[in-house]
């Protein structure tokens, strides 16, 4: 295909994204405009909503979020990892000029909001591999977050497992309730792009709250494995969870017939899938459910680029997309999908990155959950429109599928910015399903 043609396409497939927030069907609710906009950038918003979730749960503080946000120019990534980088280090540096023997509450409240700033000052930068802050920052985030940790009345500890092959290595970090008997343990990832630190405050310092064990990890393609290791998503979520699983009834303070599995994001499809293979897992969680992920992500582009995909030829794909990706006019929210999907897969171009989507799909295991799995939905999904209730009907019975709308605030991707009611949701859920397996 000529380069006018390409481009051609280029502007159709721009055009299709802008308007990915067009209901085609009637899968989506998307009305954007019933919450406050923090960036007149879609994706921007939702980051910048995303970090300020932390909040209640010690991981971000609301008025400084908001500063840094001032200094943001919509879909300008750079604009995004600098003012993000400024107030990492103007925390950090806060945070090391407290005493900890003294204070350690406060040193810890001040580590863990530089740890999530870090991280954000990162998010953007997937896409020139050679950037040296992707590791830089990186490091920062996790020295801060280690030195935080420590400071919990119960600090968090971290352990590396093997995969059962050998194949790679596991972080996780267990966090013990402190409290005595063998107790409820959620075992939790994060997905397409979030951390197992950002774990600990979306949700894990709510389950500790309420005597629930919290074991946080990440598998291939997430953000320690992609870095420390070189290795990309893998489906079968299974290798990941199982050697997990081990090490949770390891410790006599996890009920080992109380063990449930929270995947958020794309984890909505990571943790059903694992689920489907490893009946150790008492309660599962998609946050929100993930059905088929390569084709929610096909299926966003127009019908002339599906065919080119289907028809195989490569490098016109690739070069309608890249044209889209360089072009800085092109929705963030494209531009960032496809230049953190090739990162976190590992690979060289948006067609490798496409195929391999396709095995992402619940289509042959869902029949084999067989645990309650709770399946949220968002009434204002922009990354997977329709999946959840995808997932929800092929489940079953067994599926508790759940809407979180626009107006309780909880009607974005994973319900951000509503950390506090998906809390007491997802957990009443977890410590209800558990009760009834008791009785
Ligand atoms: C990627 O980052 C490296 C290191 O900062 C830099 O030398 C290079 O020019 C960047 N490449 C692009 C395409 O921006
Ligand atoms: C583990 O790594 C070896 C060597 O790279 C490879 O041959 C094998 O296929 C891998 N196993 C799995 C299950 O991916
Ligand atoms: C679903 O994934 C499997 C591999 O896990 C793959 O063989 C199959 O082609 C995928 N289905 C579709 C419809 O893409
Ligand atoms: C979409 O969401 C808005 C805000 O919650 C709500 O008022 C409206 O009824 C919804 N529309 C549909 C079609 O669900």
């Amino acid at each position: 295909m000529k380069l006018h043609q390409a481009l051609g396409l280029f502007g159709l497939f721009n055009v299709c994204i802008v308007s990915a927030a067009q209901p085609s069907t009637d899968l989506k609710n998307t009305t954007t405009d019933s919450m406050f906009q923090l960036s007149s950038d879609d994706d921007f918003h939702f980051e910048l909503l995303r970090v300020m979730s932390l909040a209640p749960y010690e991981g971000a503080d609301i008025g400084e979020v908001l500063v840094a946000a001032k200094k943001i120019d919509p879909g300008n990534f750079e604009s995004f990892s600098n003012a993000f980088f400024d107030l990492a280090t103007r925390v950090d540096e806060t945070a090391r000029n407290i005493d900890k023997e003294k204070h350690p509450v406060s040193a810890r409240n001040a580590l863990f909001r530089a740890s999530s700033y870090y991280r954000s000052a990162d998010f953007f930068l997937h896409g020139n591999w050679s950037d040296p802050r992707i590791n830089s920052l990186w490091d920062k985030q996790l020295n801060a977050f280690d030195t935080a940790m420590a400071l919990l009345p119960v600090p968090g500890k971290r352990v590396n497992l093997q995969a059962e092959d050998g194949n790679f290595t596991i972080p996780v970090i267990f966090f013990g309730t402190g409290l005595t008997g063998p107790r409820p343990t959620l075992l939790m990832c994060n997905g397409y792009d979030g951390s197992q630190e950002e774990m600990y405050h979306l949700i894990g310092k709510a389950a500790l709250e309420r005597g629930i064990n919290v074991i946080t990890y990440e598998g291939p393609g997430q953000p320690a494995v992609r870095r420390g290791q070189n290795i990309g998503f893998i489906p079968e979520w299974e290798r990941v969870v199982s050697p997990v699983v081990d090490f949770a009834i390891e410790h006599p303070e996890v009920d080992s017939e109380a063990i449930g599995l929270m995947g958020y994001s794309f984890g909505g499809y990571l943790a059903p899938r694992a689920a489907a293979f490893d009946k150790r897992i008492a309660a599962v969680f998609a946050v929100d459910g993930v059905y088929d992920f390569g084709k929610s992500l096909l299926y966003q582009f127009p019908q002339e680029l599906k065919e080119v995909f289907y028809s195989g030829d490569a490098d016109t794909f690739n070069s309608i997309i890249e044209a889209a990706v360089a072009e800085p006019s092109t929705d963030t929210i494209m531009r960032w999908g496809v230049q953190q999907g090739m990162w976190s897969f590992n690979v060289k171009t948006p067609f490798e990155w496409m195929t391999k989507a396709l095995a992402y799909n619940l289509t042959d295991v869902a029949d084999k959950i067989q645990q309650p799995i709770f399946i949220g939905d968002a009434q204002l999904e922009k990354f997977f429109p329709g999946q959840a209730k995808m997932l929800a009907d092929a489940i079953g019975s067994n599926a508790l599928y759940r809407l979180f709308t626009a107006d309780e605030g909880a009607g974005e991707h994973c319900s951000i910015g509503a950390s506090v009611l998906q809390s007491q949701v997802l957990l009443d859920w977890f410590e209800d399903v558990l009760s009834k397996a008791r009785e």
